[in-house]
């Protein structure tokens, strides 16, 4: 955690991610493709332990430029999805994709642990590497709990271990060292100084990093039953990391396109590597993601009898 206020550490996040959002789909490689939609409905369905079923009225908590969001409402997924964001740049993004897109979001500008909705009224609230921005946790958990109707769905993913946070370091430190060679080798001149303008406020944005059961127990003090939190990404984070040290050293119109079909195509390799052999074998927390489920608690006349007490 940090020594830094609640105000102070939601003023950073607004600045930085209203600075970042007309770069944030292609610094990340979001794209409203085939993949992009297998990957979203991919990690959702790993952290339900099954697919994400239809739903009416879904939530997405710092939706930014609209990643989950779009995909679920593309995928036909979701009948009314409202993004809400802290950041208005993010969601003016978000909105312009909407648009492009033909897909029709509502759209909130709210905190996480302040959110302006009446109780009960959805199906679904999700998120994905929104958790370690927010400074009151246990206050945005028991919002989740409240505007969640009995026995809806809680889905985040993308939140970053402490153990994975920590390895992170590495590929970063790496990427810092052969970033010059690399440069030479794309014959790509470096990032001019004024382009890194929202880079000092990078380091201030996150709050947190998890354990696994840290997260479990935001979830389980808010109320919430069915609480599950599994990990994913190893190797294919640090693959990742090391690109993006890469790539944000470079002029990134210098970056040739066959250096990010690459990157995407490595990074897609690694991915299906981990699954396949490391998230059945390895803890949660040996991951650099994260995924927590969980589900709002039923009225007692609609849980089995058993579970009555
Ligand atoms: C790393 S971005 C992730 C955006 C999007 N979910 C994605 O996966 O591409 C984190 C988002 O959380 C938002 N955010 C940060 N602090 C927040 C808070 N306290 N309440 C709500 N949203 C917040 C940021 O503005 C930003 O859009």
């Amino acid at each position: 955690m940090t020594d830094r206020t609640a105000e102070e550490i939601r003023s950073v996040n607004v600045r930085y991610h209203d600075a970042a959002a007309a770069g944030y789909d292609a610094k990340w490689g979001i794209c409203y493709d085939e993949l992009g939609r297998a990957q979203v409905l991919g990690k959702l369905a790993k952290a339900l332990g099954g697919p994400l079923p239809r739903v009416k009225r879904s939530l997405e908590i710092g939706a930014g430029t609209g990643y989950f969001t779009l995909h679920l409402a593309l995928a036909g997924l979701v009948a009314e999805p409202l993004a809400s964001d802290i950041s208005p740049g993010m969601l003016a993004a978000l909105e312009r994709s909407a648009e492009e897109l033909g897909v029709s979001v509502t759209t909130a500008r709210c905190e996480a642990a302040e959110l302006p909705f009446a109780d009960g009224s959805f199906d679904l609230v999700l998120g994905h590497a929104v958790l370690h921005h927010v400074p009151d946790l246990d206050a945005a958990f028991a919002e989740f709990a409240r505007v969640l109707r009995p026995g809806g769905q809680l889905v985040f993913c993308g939140e970053p271990s402490r153990g994975g946070h920590r390895l992170a370091e590495l590929p970063k430190r790496a990427g810092l060292l052969v970033a010059p060679l690399w440069r030479r080798a794309l014959r790509a001149p470096p990032r001019e100084l004024n382009e890194h303008r929202d880079h000092g406020l990078e380091p201030l944005v996150d709050v947190r990093s998890f354990s696994p059961a840290e997260l479990a127990d935001h979830a389980a003090r808010a109320g919430l039953h069915d609480v599950r939190v599994s990990g994913e990404e190893l190797a294919a984070s640090w693959f990742g990391w090391l690109n993006r040290t890469l790539e944000a050293s470079a002029d990134p119109d210098a970056i040739p396109t066959g250096w990010y079909r690459f990157a995407q195509r490595g990074y897609l390799t690694l991915r299906r590597t981990d699954e396949r052999l490391l998230e059945p074998v390895l803890p949660a927390g040996a991951f650099y993601n994260l995924m927590l489920s969980a589900r709002a608690p039923k009225p007692l006349a609609a849980q089995p009898p058993s579970a009555v007490r």
